[in-house]
């Protein structure tokens, strides 16, 4: 179709005019150019683009279904994920303390060596920690306050300067050593460690041997580990 020559400003379409400004604008909104005086009309890049993407995707074969066996890989594949992530989280979560530090069950620390009680002076109990801190020439032990016969609270006796049982009678003296009474054996202990400059250089043995006692050095008692008393 030959472009017609456009009319002056003002004046009136001819209907041939008028015919090919319409055309023109239809197709122009449907993404085609004009291109030439002959009327030809090409398709854009994007029109020509989306017409490509249609064909392809309708000549494209539909995937084939999964077979069994691709499907047994697959659900294996994901129980095996599942399985090694709750093993990671649970390794995790086993690896974080379970009881905060100054909570019975976890680490109550201490202080200096200068801080402990006297070596000729009664025992200091601990509420919290469930513990008596006696310390004598040996050195310092964090005795479980729980007898070792049925789990009664044991008291520390000022009048005969040792730990008695009011359930059953058993004796202790302040080191923890059994002395008489219905109990199986000496009281039980927290293990204990001493650190110089942040590293421990003493832990308390399972023979319950007490530490040392050094004025500059840290103190902890570990509320989470007992070291049973000797049998009697
Ligand atoms: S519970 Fe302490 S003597 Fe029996």
């Amino acid at each position: 179709m030959a472009n017609p020559k456009p009319s002056g400003p003002g004046e009136e379409l001819s209907p041939e005019q008028q015919k090919f400004a319409e055309t023109k604008q239809q197709q122009t909104a449907g993404g085609a150019e004009y291109r030439g005086d002959r009327g030809q009309y090409l398709k854009s890049d994007r029109q020509q683009k989306a017409e490509d993407k249609a064909a392809k995707k309708a000549t494209k074969p539909p995937a084939p279904p999964l077979s069994r066996r691709e499907f047994l890989n697959y659900a294996w594949g994901a129980a095996l994920g599942v399985v090694l992530i709750e093993a990671g989280v649970a390794t995790y979560l086993f690896a974080l303390p379970r009881f905060k530090e100054g909570e019975f069950g976890g680490i109550f620390p201490l202080g200096t060596g200068a801080s402990m009680p006297p070596v000729d002076a009664p025992p200091v109990r601990n509420l919290d920690g469930q513990f008596w801190l006696s310390n004598d020439t040996d050195g310092v032990r964090a005795l479980y306050r729980v007898c070792t016969h049925l789990g009664c609270l044991y008291e520390w006796k000022d009048q005969t300067f040792r730990f008695e049982c009011p359930c059953h009678g058993s004796k202790f003296v302040k080191d923890g050593q059994y002395i008489e009474g219905p109990a199986p054996r000496s009281l039980d202990q927290f293990k204990m460690q001493k650190l110089v400059n942040g590293q421990v250089v003493e832990e308390t043995t399972t023979g319950g041997q007490a530490l040392t006692v050094e004025a500059s050095a840290e103190y902890v008692v570990d509320t989470g580990i007992v070291i049973k008393g000797q049998p009697v």
